[in-house]
């Protein structure tokens, strides 16, 4: 029987990852998102089985994280659908230090399937990738929690561990912490990327409450908006500052530095600011 994977999160920064290993490797895969046909749209679980149909095993990227109040619900009921189409082993991409993500993942350890959880720090890709990246382009990256450690992960690195889950039998059944080697602030983070791409880009520390008011006014959604602050005010307090040893644990080698992936970030033009002439095109 051919082993298809599913992989929830065809457009992420972890899920189109993943993909390009499995099929580097030569294995069949179904990556998914609300743009794909067929369609998987998180908020809409009667069409999920669709998507599932041939598929043995599946990575699973929650949208728009596990710490939402509706994250368990749906990871349950994405499981039970699971079983019905034959999903015999689930990797599921989890957040740390988030109680709505830890019971989550119980969910899933207690499912009877094969499971693993890859609980992750912040992505180092936010930079390049995700909601910071508009800061760095524009020379100022204005956070509140400037001064609160954590070991950014680079996102190759969950990729490569979820592709040894999915593939390696011997890795089965168990949870691999995925961090960076070092903890940094986000102000060292800016500080690096500065060094690396030669530019000025500062870091401005500013309250939750004006972040939170910022992001509003671009017209987030409620749910991204609850998300923020919980991440920001709550989660983001030092707990999480301690680096985990999951990449050596999964690949028998050391997680990426951040100085390392920022070197990568801007080989790949990523942080290239357009010529005045490119401009005028
Ligand atoms: N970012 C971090 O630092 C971090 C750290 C630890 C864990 N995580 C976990 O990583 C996951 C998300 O990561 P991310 O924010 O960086 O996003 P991401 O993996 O980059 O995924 C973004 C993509 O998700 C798809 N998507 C959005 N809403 C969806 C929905 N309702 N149903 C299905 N697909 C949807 C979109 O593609 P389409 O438009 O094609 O649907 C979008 O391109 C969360 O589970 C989070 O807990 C993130």
């Amino acid at each position: 029987m051919t082993i298809s994977t599913l992989i929830i999160g065809k457009n992420g920064k972890t899920g189109r990852r993943v993909e390009e290993r499995l099929i580097a490797a030569g294995q069949e895969t179904r990556a998914v998102s609300r743009s794909t046909s067929p369609a998987f749209d998180w908020l809409s679980p009667d069409n999920w089985l669709e998507a599932m149909q041939g598929c043995t095993r599946a990575y699973v990227c929650f949208q728009p994280d596990l710490a939402v109040p509706n994250a368990q619900a749906a990871i349950a009921e994405f499981i039970r659908q699971a079983k019905i189409a034959g999903i015999k082993h689930i990797v599921l991409l989890s957040g740390r230090g988030e109680e709505g993500a830890q019971q989550a993942e119980k969910i899933l350890i207690n499912s009877g399937l094969d499971w693993n959880v890859v609980r992750a720090s912040w992505f180092s890709q936010n930079f390049s990738e995700g909601f910071l990246i508009d800061g760095i382009l524009s020379g100022q990256v204005a956070l509140p929690s400037g001064d609160i450690p954590e070991p950014f992960i680079d996102v190759d690195d969950i990729a490569d561990v979820a592709f040894a889950c999915l593939t390696q039998q011997s890795l089965v059944n168990q949870v691999f912490e995925v961090t960076g080697p070092e903890a940094l602030t986000f102000n060292d983070c800016v500080k690096i990327i500065a060094n690396v791409t030669q530019r000025d880009i500062q870091f401005m520390p500013i309250s939750a409450k004006t972040f939170l008011s910022a992001l509003a006014e671009q017209g987030l959604p409620e749910e991204v908006l609850w998300l923020m602050n919980e991440l920001f005010t709550v989660v983001m307090d030092g707990r999480n500052r301690n680096p985990q040893n999951g990449v050596e644990k999964a690949l028998g080698r050391p997680a990426t530095s951040f100085y390392d992936y920022a070197t990568k970030a801007f080989a790949s033009g990523v942080w290239t600011l357009p010529t005045p002439a490119a401009e005028n095109n």
